[in-house]
């Protein structure tokens, strides 16, 4: 067996999110601009080369594996990039196959990502309103996404709907989408906005500290901090009234870099070492200059020998421009 991947700061590698495809089929107000500029289609990397990588993670000690995109369903085939990986669930290399997704195609692929192994998947649903889901995501129909998570639950998997708290936005809803997952025995997790990508708002004016929320949440219900861990970022509690989960991730009032354990990859082969800074290695040039994996192997422990310390967000007055150039679709979180 290979050694582990460990970083300078000894945190161990066991998460790679991969993100498929920069594109999307809606346009988020705090994700992306309305006229975004995508990789150009020849720099892709094939499925079978994604597949290469991700395994040569798998044998390197990643024991999840998240889809993202941009919208990973919109990739042309995506379902058997997904067939392929569950054969390392089959022979337990692997522990977790997810994505997390918008929502617009899974009334389509619901059943056969189900079939995959996938158990646990991640929505992103910021409202609950029509006019208002049409207003934050510039493209997107809320029935369709509520029509996909029916079928996310009927296939049996268990859905984590993601929310971006969002001051002026949805902040007077959050309390509803809370009621509304547990009611449906969903969990929620809530995420603080990060400074990335040029965007048309002003990220001051969307910021919203989940301190806030939390104390909003606090003069109304009973919130007990809970053990649950996925291996993600977010730190959980248990609502007694309701039963469920709510979870928050903070990278701005509270950074969780100390116990980090992932990487990025993007979809044509860029390797980011840490979502708030630019460090990355080239991937596809390792997989195309040999059919051998040593190359990979040596690129991916030089590369983890890069990772960064943590991020520097800040969102205040005196950081107009944000953290980081790319938008959060090219590496999906
Ligand atoms: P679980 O497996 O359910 O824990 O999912 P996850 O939180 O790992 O993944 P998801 O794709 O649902 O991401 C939720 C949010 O967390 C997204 O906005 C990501 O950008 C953010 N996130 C994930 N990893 C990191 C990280 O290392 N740093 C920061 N700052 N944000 C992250
Ligand atoms: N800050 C925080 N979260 C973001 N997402 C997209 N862009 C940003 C941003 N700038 C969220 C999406 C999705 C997850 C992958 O990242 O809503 O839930
Ligand atoms: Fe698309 Fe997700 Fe970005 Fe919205 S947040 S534009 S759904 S990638």
């Amino acid at each position: 067996t290979r050694s582990p991947l460990v970083d300078p700061f000894g945190r161990t590698i066991s998460y790679l999110r991969i993100s498929v495809t920069d594109r999307c089929d809606f346009r988020c107000v705090y994700c992306m601009a309305e006229n975004m500029q995508f990789l150009p289609r020849k720099e892709l990397l094939t499925l079978e080369e994604l597949d290469r990588i991700a395994t040569a993670f798998v044998a390197r000690g990643t024991r999840k594996l998240r889809l993202t995109g941009g919208e990973p369903l919109v990739r042309r085939d995506i379902m058997s990039l997904f067939r392929s990986l569950s054969r390392h669930l089959t022979s337990g290399a692997l522990d977790e196959l997810t994505l997390t997704t918008n929502g617009s195609l899974l009334h389509k692929y619901a059943d056969e990502l189900a079939g995959y192994g996938v158990r646990r998947i991640n929505v992103s649903l910021d409202t609950l309103d029509a006019d208002k889901f049409r207003e934050i995501t510039r493209r997107g129909d809320l029935s369709v996404v509520l029509a996909g998570i029916e079928a996310a639950r009927k296939a049996g998997m268990r859905v984590k709907i993601n929310a971006v708290a969002l001051k002026g936005v949805n902040d007077d809803e959050i309390e509803e989408l809370m009621l509304w997952s547990h009611g449906l025995g969903m969990d929620l997790t809530l995420i603080e906005v990060m400074p990335m990508g040029e965007i048309e708002a002003g990220r001051i004016d969307q910021y919203l500290p989940l301190s806030v929320v939390r104390g909003r949440l606090m003069d109304k219900y009973s919130l007990v901090d809970d053990p649950y861990r996925t291996g993600g970022p977010a730190r959980y509690v248990r609502v007694k009234e309701t039963g469920g989960l709510v979870g928050f991730i903070t990278p701005l009032t509270h950074n969780f870099c100390e116990s980090c354990n992932r990487v990025r990859l993007t979809c044509t082969g860029t390797l980011y070492m840490c979502l708030g800074q630019e460090d990355a290695a080239d991937l596809r040039a390792a997989v195309r200059a040999s059919k051998d994996d040593a190359l990979l192997f040596r690129t991916m422990d030089e590369a983890i020998a890069r990772k960064p310390k943590g991020h520097d967000f800040v969102i205040d007055r005196r950081h107009a421009r944000p953290a980081v150039g790319r938008h959060m679709s090219v590496t999906g979180g």
